[in-house]
């Protein structure tokens, strides 16, 4: 399953032939897909435009989730692997792509007041986001809520956050977004956090479908950390909940940790 280029013409005809109920969609999501990388000058502003357009139909669907019960439950895997793998609720968490809060309404119910810090490129995702605290009665813990244009971080402080979290951000990202975070998140990492991020993991070679969907190999995303002086560690029992993506955890080096 990790070993398939989704982007070669073999494998498209392939799928088409297998699913030919999809043809229609995809074609509707290549369209889009020219259209929107044709008026957007980068990434940031190209993905933007794709959450607009999803958010528009339904930002449960937008952030993967078609249904609301796998939004709960993708919620709720997020949520159980973080508190099984060191999340406790005096720690401050940062969470990178926050989405419509899927898993971030669990986290903040978690933490203590003030102590999760929601970041996403998307305003219109971002409004979903409030209205998930309202739905879910979170306003007394005070979560926060930012709009950013890049992963440089640079509007917090220096060892601000325990746990950062990404989940499903980088399947999303070209490897420049990638290093941009991976060589400014040590920064705001305090002295023993951990950075745990999903990722589409392909064993074969590298590829991407249109401009939206990237696949990486295990061992370049372990080799980028190291170059900013991170330590990962790809989580194998991740794979267990059965998630279609995988995870890495990056931790600061010891010394520093
Ligand atoms: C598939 S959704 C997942 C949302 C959330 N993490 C969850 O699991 O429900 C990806 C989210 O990441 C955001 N995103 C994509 N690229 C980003 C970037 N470079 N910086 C911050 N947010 C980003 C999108 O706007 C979107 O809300």
């Amino acid at each position: 399953m990790h070993s398939k280029d989704r982007s070669r013409l073999s494998f498209k005809i392939l799928y088409a032939l297998r699913h030919p109920g999809r043809i229609a969609s995809y074609a509707r999501r290549r369209t889009r897909d020219a259209w929107l990388w044709m008026r957007s000058p980068d990434h940031v502003s190209y993905y933007r435009a794709v959450m607009r357009s999803d958010a528009a139909r339904s930002s449960k669907a937008a952030v993967g989730s078609h249904t609301h019960e796998s939004w709960l439950q993708i919620g709720q895997l997020q949520f159980d692997y973080a508190v099984s793998h060191g999340l406790k609720p005096q720690m401050r968490m940062l969470e990178i792509g926050c989405g419509n809060l899927r898993a971030g309404r669990l986290f903040i119910d978690y933490l203590e007041a003030g102590h999760y810090y929601g970041i996403d490129i998307s305003p219109d995702i971002l409004l979903a986001a409030q209205d998930t605290i309202a739905e879910y009665r979170l306003q007394a813990k005070l979560p926060h809520l930012a709009l950013v244009g890049d992963l440089t971080f640079r509007f917090l402080p220096d060892a601000a956050f325990d746990f950062v979290h990404a989940h499903s951000v980088f399947s999303h990202s070209p490897i420049e977004v990638i290093d941009e975070c991976l060589a400014h998140v040590g920064r705001v990492m305090a002295p023993g956090a951990f950075f745990d991020f999903t990722f589409d993991r392909t064993e074969g070679a590298e590829h991407q479908v249109l401009h939206e969907d990237f696949y990486y190999r295990t061992e370049t995303l372990l080799a980028l950390a190291a170059r900013h002086g991170l330590t990962a560690t790809y989580m194998a029992d991740w794979e267990e909940t059965g998630h279609p993506q995988s995870k890495i955890r990056v931790t600061l080096p010891a010394g520093e940790a």
